[in-house]
């Protein structure tokens, strides 16, 4: 299973960056706001830190200039994946970018049958967003399993990438489910090599040898 982090802060991605276990990163405009930095100098910085595949959404919402925004997005970087939204524009500005070798990441993923159509257009990846669903009482876990069976079906090469990741058993959840790439902020990341046991048998073991040997 691959690793992304959700995060536009530089600071993060250098922290998960050093795990050595980062495959690469998600950004949307929400995140880049909250850095107060403009969109492509941002970008430009993440792509200086991880090789991997790093989304970059655009803003336009209509086909033609999704389009365009996405060829001015891979002008930042090589590694740039353009992140559009899974609507009927998002469709065909997918299928005309990945005609022409560009990855896509289609965002904004809520029911099966969208998943369905962007992996129809050639999408690179696709973004259910799983928190975002459980908080309206919908079960995002339950979209994940609809979308690993229908790309298995019929051998879709589109990966899932289960975003709105908000806690350990979502991340679980995924992992026992197929979810090809997970995207996820750095406290969940810390949260998932946590355990209380393993804390306290650390200084179980320490306290035992320092018992019998001395420090
Ligand atoms: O980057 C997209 C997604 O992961 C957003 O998550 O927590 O805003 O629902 P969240």
């Amino acid at each position: 299973m691959e690793l992304y982090i959700d995060t536009a802060n530089l600071d993060e991605i250098k922290e998960a960056h050093d795990l050595g276990i980062l495959d690469g990163v998600t950004t949307n405009p929400s995140l880049i706001a909250k850095e107060g930095v403009p969109y492509t100098d941002r970008l430009a910085e993440i792509c200086q830190i991880v090789t991997g595949p790093v989304s970059m959404e655009v803003l336009a919402v209509e086909a033609d200039a999704m389009i365009a925004e996405g060829k001015i997005c891979m002008e930042v970087a090589p590694n740039i994946v353009v992140k559009l939204p899974s609507t009927i524009d998002g469709i065909k500005a997918c299928k005309a970018l990945a005609d022409e070798g560009i990855k896509t990441n289609m965002t904004l993923c809520f029911q099966a049958m969208q998943a369905m159509l962007v992996a129809k257009a050639g999408a690179y990846l696709v973004s259910p967003f799983i928190g975002r669903l459980d908080d309206i009482s919908q079960d995002g876990t339950e979209l994940i399993s609809q979308i690993r069976t229908i790309y298995d079906n019929y051998s879709f090469e589109t990966k899932i990438l289960a975003a709105s990741i908000r806690h350990p058993k979502h991340m679980l959840e995924c992992a026992l489910i197929g979810a090809d790439v997970a995207t996820v902020p750095l406290q969940v990341i810390k949260q998932l090599a946590k355990h209380p046991l393993t804390d306290s048998g650390i200084e179980r073991f320490l306290a035992d040898y320092a018992g019998a040997f001395g420090k």
